[in-house]
């Protein structure tokens, strides 16, 4: 199978702190592979760093076989790699359908700033635009909410819009941070049914997720993070009986 994104011995520090050390590990294109640990272990470090918001310490990351560390967050994006944040990061002044219209700007030809300029190649693109991200709102079925204003949304459904704005930047690989936290019990199992759905467009995924069911329930492969090292690795049965991984999360709880 092909290998879609590398991770290379990735260290990463701050100060004294190693936020991860020494990281490796492979996402297989067309998987849902998930990124699990403690509070502190180093996951949306490993975001930041692979979505080109924070530099690596040392070590490599390839995407599609080439190297992609050290690029802007930009290029990343064109190349095919999307995230949601753990803190749902939407543009509140806008509406739910301006949302997903930013995300796809990131992809268009003329680009953000001659669409909002109106400059006369932009305005054909933009009607393509306003219908492709109502087809994206359709998909996460937020489609009758289009007009309203985001912050409005309840925050389930403002996790949704903001997997619709990722989405809109066509990712081969989309990194979500903690996709079901806030949510209730029903509205993790929706969020699982789109999560499928959306690998089944062909989408990979890359997951970081603190509810445990949802993580064995998605996974076809599971990495686990502890102190910004990797501890684990394998499908959901095997890490959920590795003794490292028990007491990893044990000692959690009893220090939480
Ligand atoms: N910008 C930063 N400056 C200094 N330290 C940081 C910075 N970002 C993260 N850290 C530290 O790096 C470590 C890993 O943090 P990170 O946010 O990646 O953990 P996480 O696994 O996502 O945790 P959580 O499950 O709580 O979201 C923590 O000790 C954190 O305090
Ligand atoms: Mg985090």
């Amino acid at each position: 199978m092909d290998k879609m994104l590398q991770i290379e011995n990735v260290t990463k520090s701050f100060g004294g702190l190693s936020a991860l050390a020494d990281v490796s590990f492979t996402v297989t294109q067309g998987q849902i592979k998930s990124l699990i640990g403690p509070n502190g272990a180093g996951k949306t470090t490993l975001y930041n760093i692979v979505t080109g918001v924070e530099p690596l310490t040392e070590g490599t990351i390839s995407f599609l076989g080439q190297r992609i560390d050290g690029y802007k967050p930009h290029i990343i994006t064109q190349r095919g790699i999307a995230r949601t944040f753990q803190n749902v990061e939407l543009f509140e002044n806008m509406s739910v359908i301006e949302n997903v219209m930013l995300g796809r700007h990131a992809r268009t030809k003329t680009g953000v700033f001659a669409n909002a300029l109106r400059l006369p190649a932009a305005r054909g693109e933009e009607h393509e635009i306003v219908n492709q991200s109502l087809e994206l709102l359709e998909f996460v079925g937020l489609d009758q909410r289009a007009h309203e204003d985001s912050s409005g949304l309840p925050f389930g459904l403002q996790r949704y819009l903001e997997i619709a704005r990722a989405l809109a930047t066509e990712p081969k690989l989309l990194l979500l941070d903690e996709p079901a936290s806030g949510l209730d019990t029903a509205e993790a199992q929706s969020l699982c049914e789109l999560i499928l759905k959306i690998r089944d467009t062909g989408v990979t995924i890359l997951l970081v997720e603190h509810n445990m069911e949802v993580a064995m329930e998605l996974s076809d492969e599971i990495v686990v993070l502890n102190y910004g090292m990797k501890i684990a690795e394998g499908t959901p049965r095997e890490v959920q009986d590795d003794p490292e991984v028990v007491s990893a999360y044990l000692g959690d709880e009893a220090y939480a």
